[in-house]
């Protein structure tokens, strides 16, 4: 294990709309892992994994296809319980406090014949349904919750920009327009951590780095901590406090210099692996193996080194 590197909300900025609920409730890390492992089906997919990431802090998760960095979302939401080891998310068991977390799953796509609007999408965050729990928005009778509830979605849609397009049919909205719905979405109930997989998929350059900015910019206004699911480090290199790497069914945390280098890397793919850093800072890295063969789903066509982490994109 290599170095961490904690980094508190203290002296930032806090606008109101940012604000957790209940402030920062929960001191300690955001998330703690302590040699956990994870099994599907009998397999397991990593093992002695033993990570944090801190209260308020914005932390990668990175990894080939298949290295089971969903997988981790899942375990720290407690969808999957751990086949070894334990963990405390918000200070709690997995599960316990997902009414505090804001989860967006992995690259959800929208028929372009829906009519659910983007504000009807970002209202489905605060509705419950999703973990099942009622929300105590406000008090008062129904039409306040209602009113309550309305200025919280329009804030939202504020906060990420989304207000030109936020009326429209989700479908006829472009990929970027709604990931910054879907972040809506998942902040909408004010989360003391986002758990974000892949929000950056499928986005242009431009977009990937304006939506790092915009979670940035949320992870450092309130406080909210952030593990955000990523192939590709470079769009997050401005704003990450570190990096957790899955590899070879293992994991590395540290800040990006420390984890993102020939040694470690080779280390953890158990292969000879070369990270390089072009003039403009960004990396890339080389010789990492494919991602193994059992793994279909849509990136099976694209299992070249340019689509790993820690590449050039
Ligand atoms: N429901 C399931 N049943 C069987 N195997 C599964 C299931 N879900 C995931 N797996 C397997 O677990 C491993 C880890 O999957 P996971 O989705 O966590 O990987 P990932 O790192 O998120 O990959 P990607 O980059 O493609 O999203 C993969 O080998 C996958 O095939
Ligand atoms: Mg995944």
């Amino acid at each position: 294990m290599t170095a961490r590197r904690e980094v508190s909300s203290a002296g930032r900025s806090s606008p109101a709309a940012w604000q957790t609920a209940s402030g920062p409730a929960t001191p300690g890390p955001a998330i703690e892992l302590t040699g956990a492992a994870a099994q599907i089906g009998g397999r397991t997919i990593w093992q002695d994994v033993s990570v944090r990431v801190g209260h308020g802090a914005f932390v990668a998760l990175l990894g080939a296809n298949g290295s089971g960095k969903s997988t981790l979302l899942k375990a720290a939401l407690g969808a999957l319980p751990l086949s070894a080891g334990s963990a405390t998310v918000l200070g709690q068991a997995p599960g316990a406090a997902n009414r505090s977390i804001g989860y967006l799953p992995q690259r959800r796509s929208f028929d372009q014949g829906t009519r659910l609007r983007g504000r009807d999408i970002v209202r489905l965050g605060l509705d419950g349904d999703r973990w099942g729990l009622p929300l105590p928005l406000a008090w008062g009778g129904p039409g306040a919750r209602r009113r309550a509830a309305h200025d919280r979605v329009d804030e939202v849609i504020e906060m990420v920009g989304a207000g030109s397009y936020a009326d429209r049919p989700i479908g006829e909205s472009s990929g970027g327009e709604q990931q910054r719905l879907l972040i809506a979405q998942a902040l909408v109930r004010r989360p003391e951590l986002l758990l974000l997989d892949e929000p950056l998929d499928s986005l242009d350059l431009p977009n990937q780095a304006a939506v790092a900015a915009l979670v940035a910019e949320i992870c450092r206004g309130a406080g909210v901590a952030v593990l955000l699911v990523a192939h590709d480090v470079n769009p997050l290199l401005p704003y990450i406090d570190s990096v957790i790497y899955l590899a070879g069914g293992r994991a590395v945390e540290g800040p990006v210099e420390q984890v993102i280098t020939d040694a470690t890397l080779t280390r953890l793919y158990g292969l000879p692996v070369e990270v390089l850093r072009a003039s403009d800072g960004r990396l890339v890295v080389v010789g990492q193996p494919d991602p193994p063969a059992h793994h279909h789903d849509r990136h099976a066509h694209d299992g070249h080194p340019a689509a790993a982490p820690g590449n050039g994109g």
